[in-house]
Parts: C-alpha cells; structure tokens; sequence
C-alpha cells in the first residue's frame, strides 16, 4: 500500500504516510484529492519537499496558481513559491504574513476563483508560537440549527484586505489603501457557499467586513459570532510543526491562522493549488459604503 490516511480528528484531518518516491502515483494523486475533500487537512510528516517537489505535487493536484504575484517581496528565487517569513531578507513587506496570525482564507479578497487548496512546508520553526490551526467550515455550516441555516442562507458578506490587516496595521494611511485596490478587489461573497459537489460551507475569516444590506456593527457581530462558532475545538485541527512537514489544506472549505510569533528564522514555503468555483463577485459602491455606517 503506497499511501496510508489515518484521521487525526473526527472531523478534520488525516495523516498521510507514502514514500516520497510513489507521491505522483495518479492513483495516489486521486485518493489524495478524495482525502482532502473529505478530511479537509493531509498532514505528511517530515517528507522534506524540495520547492521542485512541492511545485510538482501542486501541479499534479490541479494546477499551480500564483495569487501574491503582486505582492511585494514574493517568488523572487522560486516562482510559485511565496516565503511566509518574518524575515526581511526573505520578505521585505512582513505585514501580510502578521495578517495570518488571524483567521483567514487564502485569496478571498482577490477577484479570481478561490485557490482550492494551500500547500504549506515547514523550511525553520519559531523558538516559540508558530503553530498552524484549521477550522472546518464545512462541519461549522453542518452544525447550525435549521432556523440558523435559513437565516443565513442568502446572506452576502463584503470581503475587503483592510479588514485583513486592520489588526496589523489598526487604520491604514490613504496611501496604503491605495496600494490595497492596486492589488486586490473588494470582494462580496456568500455567507454560505454552496459549492459544485453540493456541499456547504461558511465563508468567513477576518477579511469579512460587514453584511451587505445591515450597518455596520450589525454584520461584525454576526460575523464574529459564527467565526467563534466555526473556531471550537471540535471543528479545528492545531498543528505543530517538525521541520519537513508538509501540510496540504482545503482553502475553500476551511480557514487558518498561526499561533503569533517573533522569531524572524521561521521559514514556510507556500504553494498553492488554482480553484475554478468563483463564489462571489466584486462588490457594488453602495454595497461597501453601507457597511461603514453605523444606523
Ligand atoms: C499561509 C498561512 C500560516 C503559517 O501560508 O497562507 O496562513 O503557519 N500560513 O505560516
Ligand atoms: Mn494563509
């Protein structure tokens, strides 16, 4: 048996144990594409990657796809593979790596299909911190009431970057907005997401920034409320990282977010894999403006 799944949790994640050499198997590929739509995480323990490696099991999994092109400091030796890295030599502009000290979606701000899947190697770790956690949005959508899930059902939520770095930055200058539409839209997705297998899933993470339709602290609220709801324990897989692990996530169907950290020698490299389901779609002026009023 080439590759072994063991569950970490009931509802998220599996342990994959396969020799480097059989990874690209297509039979492989296949039940590895299976496991992670169903377990949400594949975990492979010390598999010590290459970038070549890593680039090549993205693209056997559906396809590379670079969405920090435009971020400053990415792929500048490895194209496709952004260096998650406090430091600057690595780096030059940390704040979007403090950005997922949060919880967060891959790519959601962006106007392009949502990255399937993010594929995370562990290069140097943190003295301390540095812990990567994933919330099954599946399972916290699975786990409303029924009078919770009509409620929600066609609700939209405006996903803007500055609410992805307002705990980073607080508020930022005009000058840094300006950069921000440079390099990302103003996103309004569903609050539920049906996707094509037909399952549902919350969307959420802290790039979600107001309800279309409800002032402003109406739609936080809600949003922080099922946010700490997708976050209990239950529905989330923390893992602490041995260098050469590889982790592989499901990005439409969970969020992350890493335990803080100082320590400029952590060093992950990050690929990712290119989706085709497009939930949302930029947002109308009247729909953004609403959301910073308060009444
Ligand atoms: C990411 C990310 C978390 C981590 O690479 O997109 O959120 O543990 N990383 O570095
Ligand atoms: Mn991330």
């Amino acid at each position: 048996m080439p590759c072994t799944l063991t569950p970490i949790t009931p509802a998220i994640g599996s342990t994959v144990t396969i020799d480097k050499a059989s990874l690209l198997d297509p039979d492989v590929i296949a039940e590895l594409k299976v496991a992670l739509e169903e377990r949400g995480v594949l975990v492979f323990p010390r598999l010590n990657a290459s970038d070549t490696e890593q680039l090549a099991l993205t693209d056997a999994m559906g396809g590379m796809v670079n969405f920090t092109r435009a971020v400053p400091g990415s792929d500048a030796t490895t194209p496709g593979v952004y260096k998650i890295t406090l430091d600057r030599k690595l780096n030059s502009e940390p704040d979007y790596v403090l950005g997922t000290f949060f919880w967060h979606i891959d790519g959601v701000t962006i106007d392009q299909p949502v990255p399937k899947a993010t594929l995370l190697a562990a290069r140097a770790l943190s003295e301390s911190g540095g812990a990567t956690e994933f919330a099954n949005l599946y399972a916290a959508y699975d786990g409303l009431s029924e009078a919770d899930k009509r409620a929600y059902e066609d609700l939209r939520v405006i996903h803007t970057i500055e609410a992805a770095v307002r705990p980073v930055h607080g508020v930022p200058t005009p000058e840094r907005v300006a950069r921000y539409r440079a390099m990302a839209a103003v996103m309004e997705q569903p609050l539920v997401w049906t996707h094509e297998s037909g399952r549902k899933s919350l969307l959420l993470g802290t790039h979600a920034d107001g309800i279309v339709g409800m002032p402003g602290a109406h739609g936080r609220a809600l949003l922080t409320r099922l946010q700490q709801w997708a976050a209990q324990p239950a529905f989330v897989y923390r893992h602490d990282w041995t260098v050469g692990d590889l982790v592989v996530w499901d990005n439409q169907g969970l969020m992350h977010r890493v335990v803080p950290y100082t320590d400029q020698g952590r060093v992950m490299h990050r690929t990712a894999i290119a989706g085709h389901e497009s939930p949302g779609r930029p947002a109308a002026e009247a729909d953004f403006e609403r959301i910073y009023q308060i009444a």
